[in-house]
């Protein structure tokens, strides 16, 4: 049995400290990367990473707690992680987990007598266009039936190694249903960076001629592409495509500024809101345009390294992601001399280890430099002291993709696009209640019920749009339009159906944002544990009108005193669910009086068990 081996040898641990330099930014990376190895970090490898990289043990241990995917306790040689987003309970995830749990003879969360397997939820693994779907040792599978749960079980019994499983297991479809202007056309690696660099010259110069000048202001080395392609990005009122819709010409243009020794281009590929899949297909696809992306940036404000920041979820993308690079690299597109300018510009890829959070961007930084994910202080803001405190632009993949396609054709062509305050075009990811779940481009600026029409969802109750921070929009609002100035999103539609019952919606997205708070500031850590407590109590049938009125009250203090937009947000499902879909919370409202949720004397049946006392001062 497993409990009583002898704990690992640490040989493949010391391997991975060699690779690594003593930096203690590096912590998280080599943590995921022993939790890949021993399938949990044992405190033999918590004193040796200790050690290695001089930090305490404490400070190790505090990474551990914090990420979802690493454990301090032996998780089995498979880990299944099935994703708990509402779409994928909707296709059935839970009564496959219990499926499952039983094929395997395993209780969930537990790890099994003989070491083999544990089973486990986590927080949407950005599948929802093809679920249920989960990770197994960190891989993608999709698209869960009892069929596939049986050859999965199987596979696990017979102990075949993960490369010996039908590849169907682990097939991720893009889906992509509908392209506009930017995803129309085949992308030519390096097109846009020559663009990029030729924008202001002589255009019919076959060498890239890469002027540089001495800004009297800053002192900068300015280029004349690099300056000419920032006006590009101002004449295309490029707003990010992450959530907040910050105007990224000013981004880049604070960011180059700055005096200062390095700068850097950070491409947050978190993912983590639930029902957001966009970017994953992004990177799939359209790598080259995204990296392109980062590298005119950095072009442009004078950074020399860029990081992808990207959710463990699609760890399955890694050696893809690799070879991109090394293909860019091969064609002088990254390193030390990028198509011959002179121009010095690398990408690294720093993995997350499973925490929304870490999505926000100062939280997102703090993870990079190996630290729990956490939201710094609002000042300074990252473009003025963000990664290793230095100028740092960080924007969303599709924000570089966007980017990439402006240099190639033109801030007026983007501008073209779209409605007056949201120009360009945004990419949707539908999932739910629909025919046709998937990735559609569209021109800012469409509506809802068009999005519906074309993806077979016109019979929908409702759409939560941008995920559970986002509205929750009834028929009656099925024409709004999708853009900054009305229904502002990141980018996701996730449909219900006639038939789905409201409430369970907002039971599961409480519950997520309970378990992704991070935990820095009070009203958040409670007021989330607060709200989800409440809406179980409902959903037992103990709910009654004081309890939604507490519900409301919660939701506004989160509102106006949580310290990030997690917690800001955290309550909007449950405000809108109130108002819109009532009827779902009054049919489980089964008294108008004051119920407590936990019964006192229920508790201590057990003491009196143990006792043996079951007289009347035994009871309250
Ligand atoms: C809780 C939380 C999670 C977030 N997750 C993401 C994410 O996964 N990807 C992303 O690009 N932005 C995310 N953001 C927004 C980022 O903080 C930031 O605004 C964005 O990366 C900036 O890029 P953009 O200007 O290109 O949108 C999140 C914000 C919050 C508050
Ligand atoms: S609002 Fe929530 S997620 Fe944001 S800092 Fe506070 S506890 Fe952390």
């Amino acid at each position: 049995m497993w409990r009583e081996e002898a704990p690992p040898a640490m040989d493949e641990l010391r391997g991975i400290l060699e690779s690594h330099e003593r930096d203690p930014g590096e912590l998280l990376q080599i943590l995921i990367k022993a939790q890949h190895a021993y399938h949990y970090i044992p405190d033999e490898a918590v004193a040796l990473i200790a050690d290695h990289l001089r930090v305490t043990r404490a400070h190790v241990r505090g990474l551990v707690g914090f990420y979802s995917f690493l454990s301090d306790t032996y998780l089995g040689e498979y880990v299944v992680y099935l994703s708990d987003n509402i779409t994928d309970r909707m296709q059935g995830s839970t009564g496959l987990a219990t499926y499952l749990c039983n094929r395997l003879n395993v209780t969930l969360g537990q790890t099994r007598q003989d070491g083999r397997v544990s089973v486990h939820f986590t927080s949407c693994t950005g599948m929802c266009d093809q679920g249920p779907a989960g990770l197994v040792n960190g891989v993608a599978v999709t698209r869960l039936t009892r069929l596939r749960m049986d050859l999965i079980a199987e596979l696990i019994n017979a102990r075949q190694p993960l490369d010996a499983w039908p590849r169907e297991l682990f097939l991720v479809e893009d889906n992509f249903r509908r392209s506009d202007v930017m995803f129309r056309r085949a992308f030519d690696p390096g097109a846009a960076l020559k663009a990029a660099m030729l924008r202001g010259g002589d255009e019919t110069l076959k060498e890239i001629q890469h002027e540089e000048s001495v800004d009297p202001s800053s002192g900068h080395a300015r280029r004349q592409g690099a300056d000419e392609t920032l006006k590009e990005l101002y004449r295309s009122d490029l707003r990010g495509r992450g959530g907040a819709g910050f105007k990224a010409a000013i981004k880049w243009e604070t960011c180059r500024d700055i005096s200062a020794l390095e700068r850097y281009v950070v491409c947050n590929a978190d993912e983590g809101e639930p029902g957001t899949f966009k970017d994953r297909v992004l990177l799939t696809t359209y790598t080259d345009v995204v990296f392109e992306g980062m590298t005119i940036c950095g072009y442009v404000i004078g950074a020399s390294r860029g990081i992808l920041y990207i959710r463990q979820e699609y760890w399955y993308l890694k050696s893809h992601l690799e070879a991109v690079l090394a293909r860019r690299r091969e064609a002088d597109l990254l390193g030390r001399n990028i198509l011959g300018s002179g121009f010095a510009f690398d990408i690294d890829i720093h993995w997350g280890a499973g925490a929304y959070i870490a999505g926000m961007e100062t939280a997102l930084i703090e993870s990079i430099e190996g630290r729990r994910a956490k939201p710094r202080k609002r000042w300074p803001l990252p473009v003025v002291a963000g990664l290793n405190r230095r100028p740092t632009v960080v924007n969303n993949v599709e924000t570089f993709a966007a980017a990439a396609n402006i240099a190639l054709k033109g801030g007026a062509w983007f501008a073209g696009h779209g409605t007056s305050h949201s120009a360009g075009t945004k990419l949707f990811c539908v999932s739910g209640d629909c025919e046709r779940p998937g990735i559609y481009e569209y021109p800012y600026g469409v509506s809802v019920r068009e999005v519906l029409r074309d993806c077979g969802g016109l019979d929908a109750q409702a759409v939560q749009i941008s995920g559970p921070s986002g509205v929750t929009i009834s028929r009656l609002e099925f024409d709004r339009n999708l853009a900054f100035e009305d229904l502002s999103t990141v980018g996701t539609c996730m449909i219900f159906g006639p038939q789905r019952d409201m409430f369970e919606v907002v039971r599961n997205f409480a519950h997520f944002f309970r378990h992704e708070s991070c935990g820095l500031c009070t009203p958040c850590r409670v007021g989330t544990s607060l709200l989800a407590a409440l809406v179980e109590k409902v959903a037992a049938g103990k709910g009654s009108p004081m309890d939604v009125a507490e519900v409301q009250r919660i939701s506004q203090l989160l509102k106006t005193t949580a310290h990030c937009g997690l917690g800001q947000t955290a309550p909007n499902h449950l405000i809108d669910s109130l108002l819109k879909f009532r009827g779902d919370w009054d049919k489980r409202m089964m008294t108008t009086e004051f119920v407590p949720a936990f019964d006192l004397d229920a508790a201590l049946h057990e003491a009196r068990q143990l006792t043996g006392r079951d007289d009347a001062l035994a009871h309250l």
